[in-house]
């Protein structure tokens, strides 16, 4: 959780500080903070609420210096108040410190710090950092090496920026969090996500664990935690600044949504040729001897790992989808080199999927991962990554990076069912490859004629929505329900359409709209399952193609067009997530930024 940036470079800092912060304020919104070395002190400012709020205070009062960090937080340890926004000083303000992650021993490092005659002033672990850094500056023979010294001694999950009082450099650490290097010509950035510093420069390098950089005016010194110089590639970066940006929509997500088309053929593009499945890493027999598949994911991406769970099972293939952060303790039995685990993460950061992937590794089990984030954790501890090549996606309700996951895992689940011997690929492969082709046209179609704003409009005010649907369908109507509730805080439940009558039914009255979903499989089951909640007094709303038979049931509709019954389910997400991008504007919700959320979880 949480976003650092910092910059050492020509001309003032403070800039472009702010506006990288709020390129990351995706990762959380709770305070916010800058520190910038002038020459005459650290000038610290920071308060609880959003960036443009900092703004506000910094406008009367502009820091000048060339060198600084900053911090947007998502609390983790204590609540989001002035004192516990970062950057974090030391006892004498001689140092000062952002930091993203957790640190788990900070309460030892405390009560020891106390005793040397630290005072706190803060309910955070990242106290303790600018601390013990300045206890270490008193006997160890260099900056470099007091922090070094502070680095060893923490546990946990950190990245760290740090700036000490009169000296012109900016030192760095990463361990389990995320942390990227942007070189410019005459600046360099440190950052947690790319869009911190992609106005200024597309080339960098990603930190390993256990890296600690020196940022100085002249260059960049990386060294290993015992101080030997370790070298990382530099990388370019194909997002452009236009990509991380609003592009004239009023929000992210919307902007998001509308970029379905585009991501989508970024996805499939290159892999299909001449009617069958080419993965860049994963040529035919990549997979062979696989007799068992998990997928660990988390909130929407989990839904996309339930929709390659069930074209996997169709294939033959035993797999398993699993909320990452209960796989842990529910593994089904013996793990081996034949397991597949297949990490499903957008950022490549969630801290649950990458304990589960560390947990699988472990036991001896062979682990892809499918993200949309190059030279994140997860592409870099699994043995392959699978890139969904969405672009970036700053809305902290996933929208096109859900499309984009499925559509990757549809291409991986027919290359898995061609190299395994017991399986079978779809017999209508080449339809179903076809209509794949057509796709981003589909979503084109729907976004164009799309009626989700009046009919977000017609059901506001009620109790409670409802979305059901079968099969891959199920996997869409509870990513669907994420999606409402996420972001009208709203109370919405995503059901299998045979299991209403089990229970949910009970809910069911005139104040609780039913959104029902058909592509084609097993619909009249569906459309049955609809009109027992209408019996009930229920509204239906169904997604449906024009003609369908739903259409003489339902109270509205919102129409897809025609397309296989795999991809089907994909439209049908577009229409789900308009409503609740039209239905969280009418109540003027924060639609980027919903409450008590972040885009990045990066704790267990
Ligand atoms: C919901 C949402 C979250 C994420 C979840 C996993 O809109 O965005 O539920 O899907 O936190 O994140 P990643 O995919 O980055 O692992």
């Amino acid at each position: 959780m949480c976003g650092i940036i910092a910059r050492i470079g020509d001309g003032d800092a403070i800039t472009k500080l702010v506006t990288g912060l709020q390129n990351l304020e995706y990762r959380g919104y709770d305070s916010a903070g800058v520190a910038i070395q002038n020459g005459a002190g650290i000038s610290v400012y920071k308060q609880s609420g959003q960036i443009s709020e900092l703004k506000d205070t910094i406008v009367g009062n502009v820091p000048k210096g060339n060198v600084g960090i900053g911090h947007t937080r998502w609390s983790t340890h204590g609540p989001p108040t002035d004192e516990n926004a970062h950057p974090h000083t030391s006892e004498t303000d001689k140092v000062a410190v952002v930091h993203n992650g957790i640190i788990e021993n900070y309460a030892e490092l405390k009560t020891w710090l106390k005793e040397q005659g630290h005072e706190f002033t803060s309910d955070t672990d990242t106290e303790v950092i600018p601390h013990l850094f300045e206890q270490y500056l008193e006997s160890a023979p260099s900056i470099e090496e007091a922090f070094r010294m502070t680095i060893r001694d923490l546990k946990g999950s950190y990245a760290v920026a740090a700036l000490v009082d009169g000296d012109h450099a900016i030192y760095a650490a990463r361990q389990g969090s995320p942390l990227i290097l942007g070189l410019d010509n005459d600046e360099y950035y440190l950052a947690s996500d790319v869009p911190a510093f992609l106005d200024h420069t597309d080339k960098v390098v990603y930190f390993e664990d256990g890296d600690i950089a020196v940022l100085e005016p002249n260059g960049v010194t990386m060294t290993n935690l015992d101080g030997d110089r370790v070298t990382r590639d530099v990388e370019q970066i194909d997002w452009n600044p236009e990509d991380a940006g609003k592009g004239g929509y009023d929000h992210y997500m919307l902007k998001e949504i509308h970029e379905q088309p585009n991501a989508l053929a970024n996805t499939i593009e290159g892999r299909v040729k001449d009617g069958e499945v080419k993965l860049e890493d994963f040529p035919k027999g990549t997979f062979s001897g696989i007799d068992d598949v998990h997928l660990v994911a988390c909130g929407t991406s989990y839904h996309a790992a339930l929709y390659g769970r069930h074209l996997l099972n169709e294939a033959g293939i035993r797999a398993q989808a699993f909320r990452a952060s209960e796989y842990v303790g529910s593994i089904p039995g013996p793990v081996t080199k034949n397991t597949l685990v297949i990490a499903v993460t957008q950022s490549g950061e969630t801290a649950d999927t990458l304990g589960a992937l560390r947990q699988a590794q472990e036991q001896g089990a062979r682990a892809i991962t499918v993200t949309n984030v190059m030279g994140s954790t997860a592409a870099r501890r699994a043995d392959d990554a699978l890139f969904i090549r969405a672009g970036p996606e700053i809305g902290v309700a996933a929208t096109k990076t859900f499309s984009s996951q499925a559509v990757t895992l549809s291409l991986l689940a027919i290359r898995l069912a061609e190299d395994i011997e017991t399986a079978k690929p779809p017999e209508d492969k080449t339809s179903l490859l076809q209509s794949l082709d057509r796709l981003p046209d589909n979503v084109e179609q729907v976004l164009a004629s799309t009626d989700a704003n009046r009919i977000a409009s017609q059901y506001s005010g009620s109790q409670s929505f409802f979305f059901i649907g079968r099969g891959l369908n199920n996997a869409v109507a509870k990513e669907g329900a994420l999606k409402f509730k996420e972001i009208t805080y709203e109370h919405a439940e995503g059901f299998a359409s045979g299991e209403l009558k089990h229970g949910p039914l009970a809910l069911v009255t005139p104040e609780t709209p039913v959104f029902a979903l058909f592509n084609g499989n097993n619909d009249e089951k569906t459309l049955k399952n609809a009109e027992e909640a209408q019996a009930r007094g229920a509204p239906i709303v169904a997604i449906a193609n024009e003609n369908h038979a739903a259409m003489n049931v339902a109270d509205s509709f919102l129409t897809i067009p025609e397309t296989h019954p795999v991809w089907s389910g994909l439209l049908a997400n577009v229409q789900v997530q308009l409503v609740s991008y039209y239905a969280a504007y009418d109540l003027g919700r924060p639609i980027d930024k919903p409450r008590n959320l972040a885009k990045s979880v990066t704790v267990e």
